[in-house]
């Protein structure tokens, strides 16, 4: 069995890649988009976008909230995922990426579910209204402890709360590692770990982004109980 080098597990990824996901003009073309913006190629793996499609049809998400759209890669995935008068309501802080976003979402046929809200997420979250099925975490990662306590206060017991880049090429779990976004990444951890609104997990990746993970988690019944008392 060949062992888990760079070279076998793209092999395997490319594989696995090409048997479930296939070929996707309107995402290759997102992507070729994004790449000629002259955008950083940090987009979720498609294998990483399907797994978002399939959570939010497999929790029946009407509502999704993502805060980071980035080229809007990810934003199409969840997007096809979700009923045609469904909602994905996607945070963008930069304005040139919303409007990369915009024409990807517009071209692949989903723009009309997705509304873009162009501005920081600490900035936008509190003028969001409604409850959301399904939260994707995908931005600053300093501030993901923030994004989550949004996500709790935002969403419902059974809403499918998802984190991006949890295992940051083994940083996480390095003692040595201090950078300002694997601290942030630990501290999201940690909270997911040990705050009763959560039920979560999380799981190491390998696909052709590298080495990283993704948590996956559940708001409890105690999401209604803490309500009020949540101030973030
Ligand atoms: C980074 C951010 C991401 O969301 C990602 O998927 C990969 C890398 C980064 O900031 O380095
Ligand atoms: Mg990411």
């Amino acid at each position: 069995m060949a062992d888990p080098t760079p070279d076998a597990w793209r092999r395997v990824d490319r594989y696995l890649t090409d048997t479930l996901v296939g070929q996707d003009a309107a995402l290759d073309a997102a992507v070729a988009a994004q790449d000629d913006a002259g955008l950083p190629s940090i987009e979720v793996a498609p294998v990483a976008g399907k797994l978002l499609h399939l959570l939010a049809r497999i929790s029946g998400a009407r509502r999704v909230l993502e805060i980071g759209t980035l080229g809007g890669y990810s934003t199409i995935w969840l997007a096809r995922g979700i009923p045609a008068d469904g909602r994905v309501t996607t945070i963008e802080a930069e304005p040139r990426n919303a409007d990369i976003a915009r024409a990807n979402l517009d071209r692949a046929g989903v723009g009309d579910r997705v509304e873009i809200r162009q501005g920081r997420a600490e900035d936008v979250l509190p003028t969001l209204v409604g409850t959301f099925d399904l939260v994707f975490i995908d931005a600053d990662k300093e501030s993901n402890t923030l994004y989550l306590e949004w996500a709790a206060r935002l969403g419902h017991p059974g809403t499918v709360v998802v984190v991006d880049n949890v295992g940051r090429s083994g940083e996480v779990a390095d003692p040595d590692a201090s950078a300002s976004n694997v601290v942030g990444t630990r501290r999201g951890l940690e909270m997911l770990g040990a705050d009763p609104r959560f039920d979560a997990t999380a799981l190491q990746t390998l696909d052709r982004k590298g080495w990283d993970g993704v948590a996956i988690a559940v708001l409890t019944d105690v999401v209604d109980a803490t309500d009020d008392l949540i101030d973030p």
